[in-house]
């Protein structure tokens, strides 16, 4: 059962139908899953192929991910299941949107995740118009939120999710939960058709964070679901804090909301990095 007053979506991280399962189990309930190539990489079925020595054509690695997504969707109908598309730094919007309105196609509650560099910007103007539901995946910064809002403008409330994404900026010592922060801040003056998603999430203490900031959507681990439903699903109360340790605090920017996308300063390396170690654990499945 879902705890009262729980607000934030709940979303499971992970590539493996049997770890949706086990969420369903082990919370209750689950709102959506979140799916990435190098999370299908690590899917235990492509690893038994691969063991064998057997890799993926690239239809076949489309098709493995499509059956993939179809079974966790079927057991979350009523959720959303994010699906990304191969984007290495050089990958054009052209090239994003054929990949995403294939894998739109694939389930009915698909979220087409693009990396939030110009090129998945721009395919994300487009999708939208084309009654695409997109998840920005690879935010490292309030500019590259800001960017998303711009881009999508006019997009229905629940169509559009930014993933700032917590762990990665937190390995380099950045207080990640202070970066959701200040999306959420920034967002306030919107017209709330962007909800915010914690990806990267690694720790209990950062879902209890996400609840507490008012965070739209976490995205969690099975291990972190795990530990939240052993706990008996508590939710953060009016005292909690969330210990940064010696994370170092990201600034809040005044950025507003009015410009269009390529207004904003969007590069960041995470960014870029992110893009390579996807691109590179989705080609250890294939033999192109
Ligand atoms: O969906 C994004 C998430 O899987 C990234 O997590 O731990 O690789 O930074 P992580």
């Amino acid at each position: 059962m879902k705890p009262e007053g729980l607000a934030t979506l709940i979303f499971l991280d992970g590539g493996d139908p049997d770890e949706t399962r086990r969420a369903i189990e082990v919370v209750g309930f689950l709102d959506g899953q979140t799916t990435n190539p190098t999370l299908i990489s690590r899917n235990p079925e492509a690893g038994k192929r691969l063991e064998k020595g057997r890799k993926f054509s690239g239809r076949e690695i489309l098709e493995f991910y499509r059956d993939v997504v179809k079974e966790i969707s079927g057991m979350i109908p009523e959720g959303s299941v994010s699906v990304e598309v191969y984007a290495d730094p050089g990958t054009t919007s052209d090239s994003m949107l054929i990949q995403g309105r294939e894998m739109f196609s694939w389930i009915h509650n698909a979220h087409i995740k693009f990396p939030t560099n110009g090129e998945g910007l721009r395919a994300a103007a487009e999708a939208v118009q084309e009654g695409l539901r997109v998840n920005m995946t690879l935010c490292f910064q309030q500019a590259q939120a800001a960017a998303v809002y711009a881009a999508t403008r006019g997009a229905r409330k629940g169509d559009v999710y930014v993933s700032p994404f917590v762990g990665r900026l937190d390995d380099k010592g950045k207080n990640g939960m202070s970066l959701v922060a200040n999306i959420l801040e920034m967002l306030k003056k919107g017209d709330g058709h962007v909800q915010v998603l914690t990806a990267s999430a690694r720790r209990f203490d950062h879902l209890m964070a996400a609840l507490k900031y008012g965070s739209d959507i976490i995205s969690a681990p099975l291990a972190v679901l795990e530990d939240w439903g052993r706990k008996g699903l508590p939710l953060p109360g009016d005292n909690y804090l969330y210990d940064a340790e010696d994370l170092e605090d990201i600034p809040y920017l005044p950025l507003g909301l009015k410009g269009e996308w390529t207004d904003y300063d969007i590069f960041h390396e995470l960014t870029i990095k992110g893009m390579e170690r996807f691109t590179l654990d989705w080609k250890s499945l294939t033999d192109s």
